[in-house]
């Protein structure tokens, strides 16, 4: 492979020693740094996603430090750019919301500075898909260090997971079946350290996918936030990617059609969060692979669950990792992956598994012992002429065929003001719907697809209903969501003209999902629906309802989505 000269990188437009480059310099030297610990350097910029309003990456500063100490071992000039922390808890209306905004800041702080290679530090849900989406976008040799998770905890004798544990609870506690007391013990438990959700929810499968993308060093996904490893793998990370820029390797090289359907295959056997249905395609739509919701299925349909981790199974991350990791599950399933692609270490998916090997067969599973067959399904149907999705491995056997009664709720408040109502005319039959929480209608689709069942049935021992919403659900979650309807209901899709009492019907098998109300009769429906007014009248919303794309599109914005190359900025001085 042919080197890199230092006048060939980057940064030389801002640092080369002509005229321009004096302010340049000046401000390097200003900051502290002497020449020789910059001049003539690859300067790699560290987009820190850190911030006080998110206590997933409360260690991410320190992390930071770590890749530093790995850029400068290396030789290289390591620079600190913070950017948009989104924290999944606190960041309302959602997360989702931003997730674009993050991809626009990562992409251009790396293109507005003198950068020659990155190192994204990340893992909070949205955090991971927007870095990359960015770092994609801007196609500089980059590393993904994901966060790690949280530490586990256990409640009365079950392994207690990161939301995933207080869903589990609360049924209980509405049902007077916790005190208030216990409650406390079950908020303290949620998280217990720094670090990121620890069950297969959105963090730990999006980061799972960037490693497997080939983004990340292997087994980085599999550490928990406070194990010495992290660091040492940061450091590593630091070290590697100058290496990478000299060897000029850019995300361009690494992702592929077969490195996306790899992506997908682990997305599956993970039990992993249909969140990651919306931003792998978006990944893919910035990488130019071809990749879609259909593609998806399909996988859905070959891959069995192999890890044993909650929504979909019994265990929690700390215990995944323990028992091997990723690089461990994806050694049980090398017949069903394409081993040639190529990573950020510049081997091969398979070679950078060569080694890992399972040390419990319960909790990573093999191909002919799964915890579950189906993982993901897309439905389609005149209800979701452009699909929708649902985890049947989380929900209820008994409901994968189900036709009942529609009892509509036309907005996240008109949800929260009724679902508890004893006036509610519903059964456990019934099934929920939830619209106009779209990626346009929320706007920015939130995680309201896991609707509450009401306190009614909860009271009568009903633990899952159907539930049928253009929202998204918390990967964290679990229960028979049908989720991402498409088109969304704010747009006119056909979730907007249903009413109370039609007959809905679901069958996962058949990948259906019916709307048992005629032709001439929704015509006569859509004839007299009118848009609801938009949330937003100026600003970040406004600009993300004139742009955002549907569910199965991946919500990423056309004009950042393009490949349209845009030009280096000029320098004048
Ligand atoms: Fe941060 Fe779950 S809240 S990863
Ligand atoms: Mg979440």
């Amino acid at each position: 492979m042919t080197k890199k000269t230092i006048e060939q990188l980057r940064s030389r437009r801002w640092f080369g020693g002509t005229p321009q480059s004096t302010e340049h310099t000046g401000h390097a030297l200003q900051a502290g740094y002497g020449r020789e610990e910059f001049e003539g350097k690859p300067v790699i910029g560290i987009i820190n996603t850190w911030s006080d309003m998110n206590p997933c990456h409360a260690h991410l500063k320190e992390r930071a430090e770590a890749v530093k100490r790995g850029v400068w071992q290396a030789g290289g000039f390591p620079v600190e750019l913070p950017a948009m922390s989104l924290g999944e808890g606190y960041v309302k209306p959602s997360s989702m919301l931003y997730r674009n905004f993050l991809a626009m800041e990562t992409e251009e702080l790396l293109r507005c500075h003198p950068i020659d290679g990155a190192i994204l530090l990340g893992g909070c849900d949205k955090t991971t898909p927007g870095l990359l989406l960015g770092a994609i976008s801007m196609n500089l040799p980059t590393i993904y260090c994901p966060a790690g998770f949280t530490m586990g905890a256990t409640f009365r004798g079950e392994r207690f997971g990161s939301g995933t544990g207080a869903f589990r609870w609360a049924p209980e506690l509405i049902a007077g079946k916790l005190s208030p007391q216990e409650w406390q013990t079950v908020e303290q438990k949620i998280w217990s350290s720094p670090g990121t959700c620890n069950v297969m929810g959105t963090a730990s499968t999006m980061t799972a996918l960037a490693e497997v993308l080939g983004l990340s060093l292997p087994g980085a996904s599999s550490v928990p936030a406070m194990d010495s490893r992290g660091h040492q793998l940061a450091a590593a990370a630091g070290r590697r990617v100058v290496e990478m820029v000299w060897d000029d390797l850019k995300p361009s090289d690494i992702l592929t059609n077969q490195s996306f359907t790899n992506a997908a295959k682990t997305c599956v056997a993970l039990g992993g969060s249909t969140n990651a249905t919306i931003h792998l395609i978006a990944l893919a739509r910035r990488a130019g692979a071809s990749f879609t919701l259909e593609d998806f299925d399909a996988i859905g349909k070959q891959v069995p669950v192999l890890a044993n981790v909650q929504p979909s199974g019994e265990y929690i991350m700390p215990e995944f990792a323990d028992a091997g990791g990723l690089p461990a599950m994806l050694s049980n399933m090398t017949a069903l992956l394409d081993l040639d692609c190529l990573t950020v270490t510049g081997q091969t998916l398979g070679e950078n598994i060569e080694g890992a090997r399972v040390e419990n067969d319960d909790i990573i599973r093999s191909l002919d012992n799964p915890v579950a067959t189906e993982a993901l399904a897309v439905l389609k149907g005149n209800l979701a002429p452009n699909g929708c999705v649902i985890k049947p491995s989380a929900s209820d056997p008994a409901l994968q065929k189900h036709r009942g009664k529609a009892v509509v709720f036309e907005n996240a408040n008109d949800l929260a003001a009724r679902i508890h109502s004893p006036d509610l005319e519903v059964d456990p039959s019934s099934v929920l719907i939830l619209r106009n929480v779209g990626p346009k209608g929320g706007p920015g689709m939130a995680e309201n697809g896991m609707l509450p069942i009401p306190k009614k049935m909860v009271e009568q021992g009903v633990r899952d209903m159907v539930r049928i919403s253009d929202a998204r659900m918390s990967g964290t979650s679990f229960g028979t969501c049908v989720l991402h309807v498409s088109p969304e209901a704010y747009i006119g899709g056909p979730l907007a003209l249903v009413q109370n009492g039609d007959e809905i019907e679901i069958n996962i098998p058949e990948r259906s999902i019916t709307l048992h109300v005629d032709e001439a009769e929704l015509d006569q429906r859509r004839q007299a629906w009118a848009p609801p007014a938009p949330h937003f009248k100026r600003g970040w919303g406004l600009l993300f309802n004139d742009n955002v794309s549907q569910a199965h599109e991946g919500c990423d914005f056309e004009i950042l989505s393009s490949r349209e190359p845009n030009p280096e900025p000029a320098i004048h001085g």
